[in-house]
């Protein structure tokens, strides 16, 4: 268990932030990296031709490091949905086949789906949350010989509810389906093993749970579909693009791994410092410990709530870091302003009030929680 490290942050004492899952606050370590970033093209002369390479490939391989791949397989990528767009342009999808969602994921795993499917005459199936709570299970029964593409969270965006990634991974490759897994809301503050689960890509933005900057995230390209076509064709992305000098002896070949996929721009000198800082502070802390420690923070909150009368989730269900809590008579009007008249920062989502807690979380900040809770529903 990690002790609290709001000293690490800058958040008043009388602001309970719980809305990691929206925006994740930057470390004062990560916002010092980023100033000291913004500050170097002031004297452009100081960079260097390396320096288009350097910070990326180390964030590359501290991301690598996350989910257990190896540095050149991850691309970085601007955004969760240009990797789902990678995906979408490299997995193929004919009529009579399908694409398997979860019923209200987020949107950047399904309007690219959705468009491929149109495209192509395929179906697109929704998954929706099934009684018993079970979403493995639903996902594997709506999997068959037509599923060409499954695309999923590991854990559902709106209250945590859980997928079993390597059950539905070893299904897909049982019926020779495209795995595309949208991790953002868990990379960093769970243990993902690409190894074990296999998945043909995945993405994660770096502004929620990796607490870095907007505008930043990483896609894995499993090796295997390494070759195929990306989104646009950046200088940087050919092979010997290190050569400045050379860079018009024009080479039809790429960069190996998955840096054909990589944005362009992406030696971006004012967010990547402050994006390997940022990982390089969720690796020191280990994501097994910080998922420890954040569902320790949520089994607390989830058993006080349940004594106001506030359901949610079985934590066998649910990711330890979110928790959704349900009111009997569902989210009254007006409940996120009272709550923030108390300083307590959390959201709405479907049905739930979402409660995302990190390390930068502390008990007097269960407390503001609790109370402010307490007094909302008297
Ligand atoms: C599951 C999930 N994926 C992705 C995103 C962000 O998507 P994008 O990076 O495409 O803006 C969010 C934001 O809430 C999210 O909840």
């Amino acid at each position: 268990m990690i002790s609290s490290q709001r000293h690490l942050f800058d958040i008043p004492a009388d602001i309970a932030y719980f809305n990691c899952a929206y925006l994740g606050p930057l470390s004062n370590a990560v916002v010092a990296a980023g100033r000291q970033a913004a500050g170097r093209k002031a004297h452009p002369w100081e960079i260097t031709s390396e320096d288009f390479f350097t910070d990326t490939e180390i964030a590359r391989g501290l991301f690598a490091k996350l989910i257990n791949a190896e540095q050149q397989d991850v691309a970085i990528v601007p955004a969760a949905s240009y990797g789902v767009a990678v995906a979408a342009s490299n997995l193929p999808l004919d009529r009579n086949q399908s694409v398997v969602l979860l019923a209200e994921q987020f949107p950047s795993n399904v309007y690219a789906w959705r468009e491929s499917a149109a495209r192509a005459g395929a179906r697109v199936v929704t998954v929706e949350r099934p009684g018993d709570g079970d979403l493995t299970r639903a996902v594997l029964d709506a999997m068959d010989e037509r599923t060409a593409i499954v695309a999923l969270p590991n854990c559902h965006w709106a209250d945590g509810a859980l997928l079993d990634l390597e059950r539905i991974g070893a299904a897909c490759r049982t019926l020779g389906a495209g795995l595309v897994l949208d991790v953002t809301q868990s990379a960093g503050v769970m243990p993902i093993d690409v190894r074990a689960i296999e998945p043909d890509f995945l993405v994660a933005a770096c502004y929620k749970w990796l607490l870095g900057p907007y505008s930043t995230g990483f896609l894995y390209v499993a090796p295997h579909r390494q070759g195929g076509t990306p989104l646009e064709y950046s200088w940087r992305a050919r092979i010997g693009s290190e050569d400045f000098a050379g860079l018009v002896n024009y080479q039809d070949r790429f960069q190996p791994g998955a840096l054909r996929f990589d944005v362009g721009e992406c030696a971006n000198f004012h967010t990547m410092p402050a994006v390997v800082a940022a990982l390089e502070q969720i690796l020191d802390w280990d994501p097994a410990l910080i998922a420890e420690t954040l569902a320790a923070r949520n089994a607390g909150i989830a058993e006080r709530a349940a004594a106001l009368g506030l359901e949610s989730l079985d934590a066998a269900q649910r990711a330890g870091h979110f928790l959704g809590l349900r009111f009997p008579r569902g989210v009254a009007d007006g409940l996120l302003d009272a709550l923030k008249r108390q300083g307590v920062y959390l959201s709405v989502r479907g049905d739930s009030l979402r409660i995302t807690p990190h390390l930068y979380n502390d008990d007097a900040d269960e407390d503001r929680l609790m109370h402010a809770l307490e007094r909302a529903i008297a």
